[in-house]
């Protein structure tokens, strides 16, 4: 699913969280998202899903203009996400946690048979712990998970709606370098069609995974561009790389 946003401004009184952003994200791609702490990239998030309305400006997904709809009704156009901060089900397992995301979506999706859909439901659940590396764990309680397991979990509640349009919010905080490798390979084996907008610090990450990249500044797109643009942009590198070093 394509998206766009059309000069999108938010305003939280004084302070413009973004302005005049206009972004074009073809079907299929996968883009990063990245700029320094309060640039506005889980703002951008927001508007995306319908989480808050921008002053001013347009959200299209899939060529249709979504500004006045629901989060719920772009959920249901195939959108999902995942937050700065868990949204798990503390005192269900691992495996419970990701039945009730592929429940949710067999229900809204096509009818099946009640009594064919458990059986469906977890071999779907098998499937997507081993593909998560998280098969040892299916019986745990998320709470009890390890940082670094539960935000795999995450990426795989949000992946199990099977997604059109999927925005992850700083997914691999905090994970050890092989949990990112890890996490780095999932998004890749994405099925194709799947539009991807990773919010991500660690540049090898952003590099590793993105085909081209969006810099935001104090709210402003300062750039957008393929990776090799990114890393020779001189804007860039004082805003965002210099910082990082
Ligand atoms: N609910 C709010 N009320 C007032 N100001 C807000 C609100 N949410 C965000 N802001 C401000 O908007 C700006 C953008 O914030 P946002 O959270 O989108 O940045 P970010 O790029 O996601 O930063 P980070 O990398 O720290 O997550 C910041 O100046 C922030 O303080
Ligand atoms: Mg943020």
């Amino acid at each position: 699913m394509n998206i766009s946003t059309a000069s999108v401004t938010v305003r939280f009184g004084a302070v413009a969280a973004l302005q005049d952003v206009s972004l074009e994200i073809p079907s299929g791609e996968r883009r990063a998202l990245i700029g320094p702490n309060g640039a506005g990239k889980t703002t951008l998030f927001d508007v995306i899903t319908g989480a808050r309305r921008p002053t001013s400006g347009r959200i299209l997904l899939a060529g249709a203009d979504v500004t006045p709809l629901s989060t719920w009704r772009r959920a249901r156009l195939g959108l999902a996400r995942t937050f700065q901060r868990s949204a798990l089900f503390p005192t269900l397992t691992t495996a419970e946690n990701l039945a009730l995301a592929v429940r949710a979506r067999m229900q809204t999706g096509w009818r099946i048979w009640p009594s064919r859909m458990e059986r469906t439901v977890a071999m779907e659940v098998s499937s997507r712990l081993r593909a998560a590396g998280l098969a040892a764990l299916a019986q745990r309680r998320a709470w009890t998970l390890a940082h670094g397991e539960q935000r795999a979990l995450e990426i795989e509640l949000a992946l199990a709606s099977q997604p059109r349009l999927l925005l992850l919010d700083e997914p691999m905080a905090g994970l050890s370098g092989e949990e990112r490798q890890a996490a780095v390979a999932r998004l890749r084996s994405l099925p194709p069609h799947v539009t991807l907008v990773l919010v991500e610090h660690d540049l090898d990450v952003v590099f590793a995974v993105a085909q081209r990249i969006s810099v935001l500044d104090h709210g402003v797109l300062i750039a957008d561009g393929t990776p090799a643009e990114i890393r020779a942009d001189h804007r860039v590198q004082e805003v965002y790389l210099g910082r990082a070093d």
